[in-house]
């Protein structure tokens, strides 16, 4: 990682270096960089065409300046843009993209621009990897989820009928060019929501990002560009350094599901009308409570992350009934024949993924869930 001044004007801009066993990439997080994104795109991939593959909320936004950065940086450029919505990240629109790509004639050489949320860039990134068995992927997260998890780390992914990001593979970008100006077109519930990824990082990093977040709580009122590219770079550097060590999650990356078993259950009862980072927030604190009373962890620890949930606006519990919550999580994919891995916060800074029966986790669900005192 470097901090770097850009010539004129000194701007905020972080460099973070991602080496993952498939591919190495950087990580540019900076204020304004969005004009960027074309030059930066030329020296990380190269190629003749670049496709930006952009949602209808946001293309209005950023779609034509990045479109024009591109062809600044001498792409023939096209754009395709789809419905936004999680509702629509299914194989019809996934297909669609594909025969998109094929229509503008990229090449494997060629450059597939991703400029949105998390649904952008998993399905962009999925269909990058397709097309002619993978050509190169750019993310460009919009938005402070997409920013701190989704746009690093090569998850790609569409939903089936029977559960969320049931069908994907794992494909880094080449490159990812975050600008926090972004984050000034964002409502200030989505950058409440997205804060559950970043309490949940803070976790796993230890009390110098969590200390940072309960003294200084991320709100809408009070943002500040230098702020938001320190906050963002720090986030993306705790996820570089677990996908660094196991890009295919086959231990260490794990827990980074910390807070997602529960909470992926209570976003799926809630038929995704709760926001990610809000579920990811309600079932960390309910993990937390019950490691408490397992003797797993400490009530002090529990109740500092209900704590940095709570000063953030968001949920530090769910009302869901136990046998709803133990059901969506039975079907969870990351359930391993009659067990599920399940990602205990033991101290700020410490994390351990244990395998426990559903039997043991409807316990843990008693002990976690609507047991908030306060
Ligand atoms: N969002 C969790 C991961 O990328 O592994």
């Amino acid at each position: 990682m470097s901090a770097c001044e850009m010539e004129g004007e000194a701007r905020a801009h972080e460099v973070v270096a991602v080496h993952t066993p498939s591919r190495s990439y950087d990580v540019h997080v900076g204020v304004g960089i969005i004009d960027e994104v074309g030059q930066l795109t030329r020296a990380a991939c190269g190629g003749e065409r670049a496709c930006v593959i952009s949602d209808d909320n946001v293309a209005p936004l950023y779609a034509n300046a990045v479109a024009e950065s591109l062809a600044e940086a001498g792409y023939e450029t096209s754009l395709q843009v789809f419905p936004a919505g999680e509702a629509n990240k299914n194989i019809e629109t996934l297909s669609g993209l594909l025969e998109g790509l094929a229509a503008a004639e990229l090449t494997r050489n060629d450059v597939v621009v991703a400029v949105g949320g998390g649904v952008t860039g998993d399905m962009a990134g999925l269909a990058a990897a397709l097309y002619l068995r993978g050509c190169q992927v750019v993310q460009v997260p919009t938005s402070l989820l997409a920013m701190v998890d989704s746009s690093v780390g090569g998850k790609t992914a569409i939903d089936l009928a029977a559960g969320k990001n049931l069908a994907g593979a794992f494909f880094q970008p080449s490159l990812v060019v975050a600008d926090v100006d972004c984050l000034d077109t964002l409502a200030p519930e989505q950058l409440a929501d997205s804060c559950g990824e970043v309490i949940k990082h803070a976790v796993l990093s230890g009390p110098e990002l969590f200390g940072d977040l309960v003294s200084h709580p991320i709100v809408a009122e009070s943002r500040d560009s230098e702020a938001l590219v320190r906050l963002v770079a720090q986030n993306v550097r705790v996820k570089r350094d677990v996908v660094d060590a196991d890009e295919r999650e086959a231990g260490l990356r794990q827990t980074l599901n910390l807070g997602h078993t529960i909470g992926h259950a209570i976003e799926a009862a809630s038929d995704f009308s709760l926001g990610h980072g809000s579920c990811v927030a309600a079932g960390l604190c309910c993990m937390a409570r019950a490691a408490a009373s397992r003797g797993w962890s400490s009530v002090e620890v529990a109740r500092v992350i209900e704590d940095a949930c709570l000063a953030h606006g968001l949920p530090a519990d769910t009302d869901l009934d136990h046998e709803t919550i133990v059901s969506f999580a039975a079907h969870d994919k990351k359930r391993h024949g009659d067990t599920i891995n399940i990602v205990v916060p033991v101290a700020i800074g410490s994390a351990t993924i244990r395998t426990v029966t559903l039997a043991e986790f409807e316990e843990l669900v008693r002990q976690g869930c609507g047991t908030l005192t306060r």
